[in-house]
C-alpha cells in the first residue's frame, strides 16, 4: 500500500463507519483504515467487494465488517451506528453527475435525503467526527464558468445542511469538494476517463479521452487519507474545503503516461471539462495537517503498474474498452 498515506490508529476512539464503501474513494478508505488497524465498518447498497478487492487481499478484506442498506432510508444509518458503535462517519454514498441527470428523484433521495439522514444520526448519537463528500460541481451554483448540474445543486444543498446542523444543533462536520479523482477503482462518472486511459494503456488498447485541456488529478488514496484525517479528532465547527490534488492538463499528463508506456495509444478529443481544475488545497492542508500527497508522475506510473498487475492476475478486465 502507498506509504505516502499514513493513518495512526491511536487517533481513533472507536470504529469508523464508511458509507458508499464499495465505491472508489470508499475502497481506498477501507484499505487505509484496515492497514492501520482501525476498526472499520463498510456500508453500501450491497456487499460489493469488487473495488475493495483490487486494493486488499482476501484476508485483509475479511477484517472489514459489512453492513448493507440504502442511505436514503433513515433507519439504515441509525441501525448502522447502533450495530457498529461507530464514533466516526465518513459519508461518501452518492450518485454521480450522469446518474443524477438520468434520474433526478433517485439522485435527490441518495445525495440530499441520504446526507440529511447521516446528519440526523450524527445529531442523535452526538457524533463529532463526521466528514462528507461534496464536490467541485458545487461551484456550479454560483460560478458561471462551472457547469450547473443537479449533482452540484444537491452537493451544495448538503453543504448548507451541514452549516445549519452546526448552527441549530451543534453537529460539527468537515466537507470536502474533491476535483477529478483518479486511481485504481475509479471506473464510473464523467470525470473517470483519465483513469480509464491509464487502464487502456496497461491493457495495450487504444482509447480516446472525451475531453482536453485543464484537469485536476486527485489520487484516490490521497482523498481517502484526507477524509480519514478529517475524522481523526473531534471537530467543533462545520467547515467545507476544496481538494484538488495536482492541477495539470490532459495533454501534459498523457505525455507522462507515454513516458512509462511508450507503446500506449491514448488520444484526447473534445471540449475541456466545465469544472474548476486549479483550486488550492492549502486551506484544507492548513486545517487538517499532513494527510500525504503523491506527485503526478509517480501517481500515474504506480496506477499503471497496479492496473498491469491486476490485469495479469485476472482481477480486472478491460473488455469494455473493445
Ligand atoms: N470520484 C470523483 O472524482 C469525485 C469527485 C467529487 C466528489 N466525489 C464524491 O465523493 C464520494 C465518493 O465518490 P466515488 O468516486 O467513490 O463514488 P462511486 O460512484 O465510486 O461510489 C459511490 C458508492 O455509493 C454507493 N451508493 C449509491 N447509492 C447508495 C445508497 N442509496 N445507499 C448506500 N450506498 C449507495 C454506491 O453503491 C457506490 O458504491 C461521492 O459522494 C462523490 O459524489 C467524487
Amino acid at each position: 500500500m502507498f506509504k505516502e498515506f499514513k493513518v495512526n490508529a491511536k487517533d481513533f476512539d472507536g470504529p469508523v463507519l464508511v458509507t458508499g464503501a464499495s465505491g472508489c474513494i470508499g475502497s481506498w478508505a477501507l484499505s487505509l483504515l484496515q492497514e492501520a488497524g482501525v476498526p472499520v465498518f463498510a456500508l453500501d447498497l450491497q456487499k460489493d467487494t469488487r473495488r475493495p478487492s483490487l486494493l486488499m487481499s482476501e484476508s485483509e478484506l475479511h477484517v472489514v465488517k459489512w453492513l448493507v442498506g440504502d442511505i436514503s432510508d433513515p433507519s439504515t444509518i441509525l441501525k448502522a451506528i447502533e450495530h457498529s458503535g461507530a464514533t466516526s462517519i465518513i459519508h461518501l454514498a452518492a450518485l454521480q453527475v450522469p446518474f443524477c441527470k438520468d434520474d433526478p428523484i433517485a439522485g435527490a433521495k441518495v445525495n440530499v435525503l441520504g446526507t440529511i439522514n447521516v446528519f440526523e444520526a450524527a445529531r442523535k448519537y452526538n457524533i463529532s467526527r463526521l466528514a462528507y463528500a461534496s464536490s467541485i460541481a458545487a461551484h456550479g451554483v454560483f460560478d458561471a464558468k462551472t457547469l450547473a448540474t443537479l449533482y452540484g445543486a444537491y452537493k451544495f444543498c448538503n453543504e448548507q445542511t451541514a452549516r445549519v446542523y452546526m448552527q441549530d444543533w451543534q453537529v460539527p462536520s468537515v466537507g470536502m469538494r474533491p476535483g477529478v479523482v483518479y486511481g485504481v477503482g475509479r471506473d464510473q462518472g464523467m470525470t473517470s476517463k483519465t483513469t480509464v486511459a491509464i487502464l487502456a494503456a496497461a491493457a495495450g488498447k487504444p482509447y480516446v479521452i472525451p475531453f482536453t485541456g485543464a484537469v485536476s488529478w486527485l489520487h484516490a488514496g490521497e482523498v481517502a487519507s484526507a477524509f480519514i484525517k478529517a475524522v481523526s479528532q473531534p471537530r467543533d465547527r462545520a467547515v467545507v474545503f476544496d481538494i484538488n490534488g495536482v492541477a495539470s492538463t490532459v495533454e501534459e499528463s498523457m505525455a507522462m503516461l507515454k513516458s512509462v508506456a511508450p507503446n500506449s495509444r491514448i488520444r484526447a478529443s473534445g471540449a475541456p471539462l466545465p469544472f474548476p481544475m486549479e483550486l488550492s488545497d492549502a486551506p484544507l492542508r492548513d486545517f487538517l495537517g499532513d494527510y500525504g500527497s503523491i506527485p503526478l508522475d509517480k501517481g500515474i506510473s504506480e496506477t499503471y503498474a497496479m492496473f498491469g498487475s491486476l490485469l495479469e492476475k485476472g482481477l480486472i478486465k478491460a473488455d469494455k474498452l473493445d
